[in-house]
């Protein structure tokens, strides 16, 4: 292969899936590729996929198909094209995806990626497809180069930091802990040195991610496990790193020291996603979610009695199997109780090789007529959330430049969008904005002044 190389890397799915596209992105810049927006210009293109709904798993395919026709265009100008599937669909269907679609020359699951130049040269040189779906023991993070300077998004100011992985709760309805394997905790130490390394190329807040983050149990300096909560402390003596935010929690991981973190720890910010899937019992214990709707709305008390401005956000699914009326109601019943600032709301698909897609399924038209009804109620708990903050001043952390020119879009502490007329200056700043109007997913401001 001859320089300058390019790679397009297109990502489906979680945040987490951002973190490793990034992660990808600066191993290939290591090697040599510099990153292209336009996949007709790349020499690898990478699609970084998520298998947690069927929809996003099958997006995939479409996608390949268009890259195949890329791929041959390309070949006719003379010009060599490798394909490489990373992610979760990549782990679910390993050879599979090959078999579908012999474009393909690389999967990569999502704990081999660091292996993704040695995969793609082998491809390369012995014209065979390459598959690597291994959950191996050692850590990846390890084996991958330290954090570089921005490979896009040149000095973005939010940035994710994996800490956990995967997820040992196996949720009957959920993929991840087939594709992403057992809970894994990354050591303090190495969170810190991303973290600074992050802050000193200009990030100011840190999202620290994990399927399960507030499981986190990452080695300290003496070998014994810390808390979420202790990495936190320790992050937020970072200078210059300004918020901190983790996500994704469990109910059951909700530690007493967490919840006092929410209270006294000035830069982690009052936003918290705690997913309750579902509001009946039944369906909890379907779900294997070892939590009931009375400890989820004991628990929230608990929160809320720590910091009583904290913005609540969930994940809902409607129509899991065998789901009735009144159950959904109760799912309709526990949004209106916790007025949540922010949901997210899935109709419930059917994941091969999990437990509940062997049970009975519900219908597709009474899924959507639920999902259209859950759907309304969190718009309206958003709404009001969001209208609740129209005449107060917040801080906003501009991230980047909005839809029209002469405006920056930031986030407010509860995660809010907060759209406001400002130089692009003040891009990677925290801004007192006062909030003038709000809909459903975003709120508008004006600059009072630069903090
Ligand atoms: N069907 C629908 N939604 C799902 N989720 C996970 N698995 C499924 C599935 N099989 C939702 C859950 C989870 C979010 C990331 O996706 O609500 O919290
Ligand atoms: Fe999708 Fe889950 Fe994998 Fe994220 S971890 S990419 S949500 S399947």
């Amino acid at each position: 292969m001859t320089n300058p190389h390019k790679v397009h890397v297109k990502t489906f799915g979680c945040q987490m899936n951002v973190y490793d596209s990034e992660r990808i992105a600066e191993l290939l810049a290591h090697l040599g590729y510099a990153e292209t927006a336009a996949v007709e210009d790349a020499d690898v293109v990478v699609l970084n996929t998520c298998h947690i709904r069927e929809k996003a798993a099958e997006k995939v395919y479409s996608d390949l198909g268009r890259i195949r026709a890329i791929k041959e265009r390309r070949r006719e100008l003379g010009r060599n094209t490798l394909v490489a599937v990373a992610g979760c669909v990549a782990q679910a269907e390993g050879a599979e995806i090959v078999r579908r679609e012999p474009s393909v020359d690389v999967v990569v699951g999502p704990q081999s990626y660091h292996r993704l130049g040695a995969l793609l040269a082998r491809a390369n040189a012995q014209r065979v497809p390459m598959i690597d779906t291994e959950l191996p023991e050692k850590d990846k993070f390890a084996a991958l180069p330290a954090r570089a300077l921005p490979v896009s998004g040149a000095g973005a100011p939010s940035a994710f930091l994996t800490v956990q992985e995967g997820c040992d709760k196996f949720c009957t309805f959920c993929v991840v802990p087939y594709t992403r394997g057992t809970e894994y905790s990354r050591p303090v130490a190495d969170v810190e040195a991303e973290a600074r390394r992050l802050v000193d190329r200009g990030v100011r807040e840190i999202t620290l991610l994990g399927q399960n983050v507030n499981a986190y149990h990452g080695a300290g300096s003496d070998g014994r496990p810390r808390s979420l909560a202790d990495l936190i402390g320790r992050l937020s003596r970072l200078e210059g790193l300004k918020r901190l935010r983790y996500t994704t929690s469990h109910p059951r991981d909700m530690r007493d020291d967490l919840i006092a973190a929410h209270r006294d720890e000035p830069k982690l910010m009052p936003y918290l996603h705690l997913p309750f899937q579902a509001g009946s019992d039944r369906i909890l214990a379907a779900m294997n979610r070892k939590h009931t709707r009375a400890d989820y709305l004991a628990l929230i008390k608990r929160i809320r009695a720590a910091r009583s401005d904290i913005a609540l956000s969930t994940d809902v699914i409607v129509g899991f199997p065998g789901e009735t009326e009144a159950e959904f109601e109760a799912t309709l019943a526990l949004l209106n109780e916790v007025s949540f600032a922010q949901a997210y709301t899935f109709k419930y698909s059917p994941r091969p090789g999990t437990p509940a897609a062997a049970m009975e399924q519900l219908p597709d038209d009474v899924k959507d007529r639920r999902l259209q009804r859950v759907v309304e109620v969190v718009e309206a708990s958003q709404t009001a959330f969001n209208t609740s903050c129209v005449g107060s001043v917040l801080p906003v952390l501009l991230e980047r430049p909005g839809r029209h020119p002469g405006q920056l879009v930031g986030r407010s502490p509860f995660m809010q969008s907060v759209h406001v007329s400002a130089d692009s200056s003040f891009c990677g700043h925290v801004v007192e904005v006062e909030i003038l109007a709000a809909s459903a997913n975003s709120l508008t401001g004006t600059l009072t002044s630069a903090t």
